[in-house]
């Protein structure tokens, strides 16, 4: 049973898919893994090693006679020439913006397994990788915003005067924007948060942040299936509009973090409310892969408005690959741990996760998600 970690060749992607570590615990469960030449080194992870761990280290065709083959993002169907018929693609797919590459998976027989549609359920946390992922990218965000913010965070009393501390406005409490309010805290940053669904509330203030929550519209519970936000109604948004404007008049530092499954992010920020910030702030827009929380946010790109600068970058976990690397190969290592099964020397899934995960099989792509 061949597992082939190949390098990644999306741009800007710098993290990779098996760490030493994980390559000589996946050879202790019964694979053989094969690791592509140069496929941990932008995360800090020498060919050397993956080879003192077990690994072949592959020059060209890495994919040939694997098993499953592990990706961070989903590989070109051309980089799997020569995998064995069936088999696994386990990796971050991306599978609604890129449902060319599944249908080509699909055409070409393999069984395409989306890691970020692993379901919350408690046996599989230690396999989420949206989780992994976002609380790397919610700790670096405030970082990358701390360094482009020409002020400091923390309140400082000097002999020359005195520093005042840095307003911190967090948008969305769920993994990242829980990270991002205890970084913001570390580095002394006064911060307050913002979530749609009510559980958040105490979450912010036990890191020692303040909550500003719509109160006027009765009946809210922004919580739907899964722990996940649901969208609002439109009287909601009105009031969330109203509250976002008075508070963010004066914040220096927004993080917007906010999420729907399965639809484009909601924007938080409109173009009018950047204009009434303090010149010299910093938006940074953590859902701009998604579509953007924020009116203007450009991926990939830290642009200017009204003397705001507003970080794009779409792929924030890239910016800290050695760690983001080994939970992510942490995740897919406990999965197919999870999943092995002794008499056949190879992971065999359950229904519950299969189906959730499962993008294409038999020649053809079957997530209902994607074939309604
Ligand atoms: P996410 O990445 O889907 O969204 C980020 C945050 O944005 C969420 O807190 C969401 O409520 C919020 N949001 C959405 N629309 C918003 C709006 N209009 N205004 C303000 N905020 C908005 O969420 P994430 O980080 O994946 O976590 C969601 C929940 O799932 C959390 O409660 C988390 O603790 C829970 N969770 C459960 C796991 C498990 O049981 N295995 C694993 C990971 C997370």
């Amino acid at each position: 049973m061949v597992i082939a970690v190949l390098r990644e060749r999306a741009a800007g992607e710098t993290r990779v898919s098996a760490t030493p570590e994980t390559v000589k615990k996946l050879i202790a469960l019964g694979a053989s893994v094969t690791v592509e030449a140069g496929a941990g080194l932008a995360a800090s992870f020498a060919d050397a090693d993956y080879a003192a761990a077990g690994a072949r280290i592959a020059q060209s065709d890495a994919a040939a006679g694997a098993d499953i083959v592990f990706g961070v993002q989903g590989p070109d169907a051309d980089l799997l020439a020569g995998a064995k018929p069936g088999a696994w693609i386990v990796a971050g797919h991306d599978p609604f913006a890129q449902r060319p590459r599944v249908a080509a998976y699909a055409a070409a027989g393999f069984e395409a397994l989306a890691m970020e549609f692993m379901p919350r359920i408690t046996r599989a946390q230690s396999m989420d990788i949206l989780s992994s992922q976002a609380n790397l990218s919610g700790y670096k965000a405030v970082l990358i915003a701390a360094n482009l913010y020409g002020r400091a965070f923390p309140m400082m009393m000097t002999a020359a005067g005195t520093v005042s501390a840095a307003k911190v406005f967090v948008m969305g409490v769920g993994v990242a924007g829980l990270q991002a309010i205890a970084t913001a805290r570390r580095l002394g940053g006064q911060v307050s948060a913002t979530d749609v669904r009510s559980a958040t509330r105490e979450q912010i203030q036990s890191l020692g942040a303040k909550p500003i929550f719509v109160e006027s519209v009765k009946g809210i519970e922004g919580e739907g299936a899964g722990g996940y936000a649901t969208e609002m109604s439109a009287e909601y948004q009105t009031a969330q509009a109203e509250l976002v404007s008075s508070h963010i008049a004066k914040q220096d530092i927004v993080i917007t973090t906010a999420l729907i499954p399965g639809r484009a992010a909601p924007r938080l920020i409109t173009d009018a409310q950047i204009a009434t910030m303090k010149p010299g702030s910093v938006i940074y827009d953590l859902a701009v892969a998604q579509g953007g929380n924020v009116e203007g946010s450009v991926p990939d790109q830290v642009v200017e408005r009204h003397g705001v600068k507003i970080v794009g970058y779409s792929n924030t976990p890239a910016q800290l690959p050695a760690d983001t690397s080994a939970l992510y190969s942490r995740n897919l290592y406990n999965f197919v741990a999870a999943f092995w099964d002794k008499d056949t020397g190879r992971p065999v899934l359950d229904d519950e996760i299969g189906t959730a995960i499962r993008l294409t099989q038999g020649g053809k792509v079957v997530h209902e998600r994607l074939t309604q």
